[in-house]
């Protein structure tokens, strides 16, 4: 209520400004051509100075020329009297206002907020429709931690997170835990965890509300304008590889990560509802891992959808999984060419079941780390159209007593710690 009350106080005061301007440079269609009449003497002269000072400036040298773009002809053009007010201050303010939503980073370090969901998905849906940035943008990888509760393996990740060094613009942390559960408020602040939890709902394993969560965490990471590559992890999960590998490989690839393909036995089409009709058909089914890895135009189109998720919501319930079918359907019906076909985060099915294999402390060794950083399924992919030995960059589940044996061995066998 009380963020409603905030952000609706905020769009009235908005809209009044946005008025009061628009009468004003507005002038009255009569006094238009009076107006003009005056300007044009005045525009000469502007004309006449700013080639001379041009001039001027290029005589003095190169450091004088950046000058040049701040004198007012452009607006004396545009506008009558109140405006050449305004650039005879050419330093009052750099006049890039609207430009700061997108390329200030946030103000505050936390992730929390208070806007309600409808706002949340409302302001992340927002998407530039011309594509190239008009500054220098670095691009931001957001880590998406789904977790029940704890994250026993924070200071494996910490020590990932540590090979960024002091480039800590290029990832940011989100993180969706049980409701109510404090564990994330306990990070220090010298922890990249720190006040990073987003605020969540309760996810039931295998219902529609674990993909609620997966669209919040990355309608929360949308707000931040850097952030570029959208990337699901686990507390189970773990990096296969050092900070610079990870995010090279993301930033660097020219598909998004998520793994889609075409199942007609009863674990896949043998799900298909018919009330899913006319929006999916079965012949645009697919199945695919949970894990994936988004560029932000596919995260906005996911938090923006208005078309699929809903009926996805209603009509596949379990025996169907959200999780494992919408976005594989949806990207693959709505945007084919972007996607990998594949996950980055590699999961060990061969124990059969509905869920996967386990590791626990006494799986960890120098071989098995091995196995799964140049082994198994490694070298068996396509990145950006190329044969890959790099085809996992992640790797799960791994229970809580794993984490002193891979603390032990991360820096020998997975380039970080
Ligand atoms: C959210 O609302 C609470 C209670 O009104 C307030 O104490 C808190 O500062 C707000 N947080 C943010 C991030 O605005
Ligand atoms: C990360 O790993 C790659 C490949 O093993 C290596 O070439 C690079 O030097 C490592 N970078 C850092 C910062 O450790
Ligand atoms: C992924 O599969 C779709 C068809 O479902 C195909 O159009 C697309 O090219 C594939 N992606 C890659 C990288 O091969």
């Amino acid at each position: 209520m009380v963020g409603g009350a905030a952000a609706a106080a905020d769009g009235n005061g908005n809209g009044n400004g946005i008025g009061k301007d628009g009468g004003s440079i507005n002038p009255t269609p009569t006094r238009l051509p009076l107006s003009m009449k005056l300007l044009r003497p005045l525009l000469l002269v502007a004309v006449l100075a700013t080639v001379f000072l041009g001039v001027f400036a290029l005589l003095l040298g190169g450091s004088a020329y950046s000058v040049l773009p701040r004198f007012f002809l452009p607006d004396a053009l545009s506008a009558p009297s109140s405006s050449r007010q305004r650039a005879q201050q050419p330093c009052a303010g750099d006049g890039k206002a609207p430009l700061q939503r997108w390329t200030r980073a946030p103000a505050s370090p936390s992730a929390w907020h208070n806007m309600t969901e409808e706002e949340l998905l409302w302001a992340a849906s927002w998407r530039p429709a011309i594509g190239k940035y008009p500054y220098r943008r670095v691009p931001k990888v957001a880590f998406l931690f789904l977790t029940a509760g704890p994250l026993h393996l924070a200071p494996l990740w910490e020590k990932f997170f540590a090979g960024a060094g002091s480039r800590t613009e290029l990832y940011s942390i989100y993180v969706h835990a049980t409701p109510g559960y404090s564990g994330p408020k306990k990070f220090p602040r010298s922890s990249p965890f720190h006040r990073r939890h987003v605020p969540s709902k309760v996810v039931q394993w295998g219902e529609p509300t674990m993909f609620d969560a997966e669209r919040r965490l990355l309608a929360n990471a949308l707000l931040d304008p850097a952030n570029d590559r959208f990337v699901l992890v686990s507390e189970s999960c773990i990096p296969l590889f050092n900070f610079t590998v990870v995010y090279d490989y993301l930033t660097g690839s020219s598909h998004s990560f998520v793994n889609a393909f075409d199942d007609p036995g009863p674990g896949g089409l043998g799900r298909y509802n018919g009330a899913l009709a006319p929006e999916v058909t079965p012949e645009q089914w697919r199945k695919g891992s949970q894990w994936f890895e988004l560029a932000r135009d596919l995260a906005v189109t996911v938090v923006a959808d208005e078309r699929y998720y809903p009926k996805f919501r209603e009509h596949c319930r379990p025996g169907c999984y959200v999780d494992e079918h919408y976005l594989p359907t949806v990207l693959t019906a709505v945007a084919p060419a972007r996607i990998a076909n594949r996950s980055v985060t590699w999961t060990d099915w061969s124990r059969g079941g509905a869920h996967p294999a386990t590791f626990g402390e006494g799986d960890i060794d120098e071989a098995f780390l091995t196995r799964l950083t140049t082994e198994v399924d490694q070298k068996t992919c396509e990145y950006n159209g190329q044969p890959s030995q790099v085809c996992f960059l992640f790797a799960r589940k791994f229970a809580p007593n794993t984490l002193k044996p891979l603390l032990k061995l991360a820096p020998k066998f997975l380039g970080y710690g």
